[in-house]
């Protein structure tokens, strides 16, 4: 676990994967250290998994930045990335500058942003002026909208070939990690192996140099259901609801509190 990007790029090229998951407050960002997980992502997914929204277009920054502050306290080692939710950051290099400002003030060592070459202008900005940046392609959902729907990105060549390019722009432009979202594994596995900077995968085949997962979908704690990429790691809805269900049936039948002599 390290915050260090050249330690990154170092284990990219030894070949040595990480692990990294969402996070959005302080228990689970401590039980993510605790466990080792190399990196802490504050996604905007929270808008879905904690807020029950149908997509992350309702998440502003200020929501962002309360999560990242209570992320950032349990984070310990782990690398923290927080997310430039929609409409925070597309406006101008200008405007992207005083949103990730405002997450670094709230503690995240990294911030991430969605597209590809239409962003390398804003990435180069931010890079130049101290913000480690973390680029996202492929399946990016702040454009769901527009595309009516969750779809794999890169699927057929053309498709592909806007990925590479974006991938290249980029880290030209000053990207220091690069998640790839929902795309076939020989087109992750493919610009993983051309890029300079470690890759982050989700849904994105086994070749990237590091993996993300949704914590909620980790833990089987996502009430809406999880992506068919994701793996649950944990029966957590069951385990949640037995455990309620025991607390209320002990209280209602006498059992909780118990009874005591003082
Ligand atoms: O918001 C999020 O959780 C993400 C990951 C899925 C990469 O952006
Ligand atoms: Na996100």
């Amino acid at each position: 676990m390290s915050k260090k990007l050249q330690d990154w790029k170092r284990d990219k090229a030894a070949g040595r994967k990480r692990a990294l998951v969402t996070a959005y407050d302080y228990p689970f960002a401590h039980f993510a250290a605790r466990a080792g997980l190399d990196g802490i992502l504050v996604g905007d997914s929270l808008g879905m998994v904690v807020a029950g929204e149908a997509d992350t277009l309702g998440v502003s920054l200020e929501q962002v930045c309360y999560h990242t502050r209570m992320a950032a306290r349990g984070a310990g080692s782990c690398l923290l990335i927080a997310d430039l939710p929609f409409g925070s950051y597309e406006g101008s290099p200008g405007q992207a500058w005083s949103s990730a400002a405002a997450l670094l003030r709230a503690g995240t060592d990294m911030v991430k942003l969605e597209g590809g070459r239409e962003m390398a202008e804003t990435v180069a900005f931010l890079a130049q002026r101290g913000v480690a940046v973390c680029g996202h392609i492929g399946l990016t959902p702040q454009r769901v909208r527009q595309w009516g729907g969750f779809r794999r990105q890169g699927t057929d060549a053309e498709g592909a070939q806007h990925l590479r390019e974006d991938a290249a722009a980029l880290a030209a432009a000053g990207a220091r990690l690069l998640v790839i979202e929902a795309v076939p594994a020989e087109l992750g596995a493919e610009i993983t192996r051309n890029l300079a900077i470690p890759t982050i995968g989700i849904g994105a085949g086994p070749d990237t140099d590091a993996q993300v997962l949704v914590l909620h979908d980790v833990l089987g704690l996502a009430p809406g259901g999880s992506p068919t990429f994701a793996h649950q790691y944990l029966g957590g809805a069951g385990l949640v609801e037995s455990a309620l269900t025991r607390y209320a049936e002990e209280v209602r039948s006498g059992r909780f509190p118990p009874r005591q002599e003082r």
